[in-house]
């Protein structure tokens, strides 16, 4: 995909959406991506300023030159181990449109599984306003779809990133949530009031040992922030403060939901057992069979 290759010679065929698509598919292939053909849709749709799904019935119109050059950069940074959604500013999580930048973690689509049982939870219980807090809210992926799919509930949202805490005001401004989310810079709980207390704790904590993380793919590594997924030396390290500190701001029969890799699920459990606050100590598999949610209540 060339300049020279751009137009036609007399006996080259034309440069159409679905020429382009193969070419760039085969070229992602060749980089080890995971979904080299979605990857190509989705930047070659931003390229185009459409959606995936128009592509299909363009298979066979010729981009314009300023397309191309927008879709050429685009693959020439992804072939670089850029992730698809910085490239294209946005990931999609629950349905919802999240803006994301190289300060936040792309919402991973194993933690719509603690939304899910978060939004169980909530509906299970009698109290109005569910308060609900998240734990390292990143882009606030799971703040604002609780608030979106939990009309009545309340939600604190924490993170140590400043720039993080940005992003996910926007998101929720965008999806008109922001009266129900409140948003603060802390280091865990280290800003919320000592008398505050939550129906529902959730929290996806940066879960990666440091030997893991070293064997993270560049796309990972070299592109999300190293604070939203380092944990420390075994990976339990933020896990463990949270379990310890947690109770003292669930109220009574309040819910915990951890997630976590499957790799310091025994390690956690174990924890969880250990700090003698927790019953109902459960884990919830993601859909590959891995234990993925560790969630408890508060006795
Ligand atoms: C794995 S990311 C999760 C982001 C988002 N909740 C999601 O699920 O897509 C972990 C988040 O925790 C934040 N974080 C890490 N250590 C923290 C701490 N000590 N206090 C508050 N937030 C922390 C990171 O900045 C990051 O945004």
């Amino acid at each position: 995909m060339t300049d020279s290759k751009d137009r036609t010679s007399s006996n080259e065929q034309p440069w159409t959406v679905l020429r382009l698509l193969e070419w760039t598919t085969d070229f992602f292939k060749q980089r080890g991506s995971d979904s080299p053909r979605l990857d190509a849709e989705v930047l070659l749709a931003h390229a185009r300023d459409c959606s995936r799904i128009e592509l299909y019935t363009a298979f066979g119109q010729e981009p314009t030159s300023e397309e191309r050059v927008a879709f050429r950069e685009l693959v020439r940074r992804r072939g670089e181990g850029s992730p698809v959604a910085q490239l294209v500013g946005y990931r999609e999580f629950y349905s919802l449109k999240f803006r994301v930048s190289e300060d936040v973690l792309i919402p991973r689509p194993e933690t719509e599984h603690l939304v899910v049982e978060a939004i169980d939870h909530a509906k299970s219980m009698q109290s109005v306003p569910i308060r609900v807090l998240d734990i390292g809210t990143g882009s606030g992926a799971i703040a604002v779809t609780l608030a979106k799919y939990l009309p009545e509930a309340e939600i604190t949202a924490v993170d140590c990133s400043e720039a993080a805490i940005k992003i996910a005001t926007w998101n929720a401004q965008q999806h008109n949530v922001s009266d129900r989310i409140r948003f603060i810079h802390s280091d865990l709980f280290g800003a919320l009031d000592a008398e505050q207390s939550f129906d529902i704790i959730c929290t996806n904590p940066p879960y990666v040992s440091q030997a893991e993380y070293d064997q993270l793919a560049p796309s990972v590594r070299d592109f999300e922030p190293r604070q939203a997924l380092l944990a420390g030396p075994l990976g339990t390290e933020v896990v463990e403060v949270i379990l310890r500190e947690a109770p003292r701001y669930l109220t009574p029969g309040g819910r915990l939901i951890i997630e976590l890799s499957p790799m310091i699920a025994d390690a956690c459990e174990e924890l969880a057992k250990g700090q003698g606050s927790y019953t109902e100590i459960k884990f919830i598999k993601d859909l590959e069979g891995h234990r993925r949610l560790l969630s408890m209540v508060r006795e």
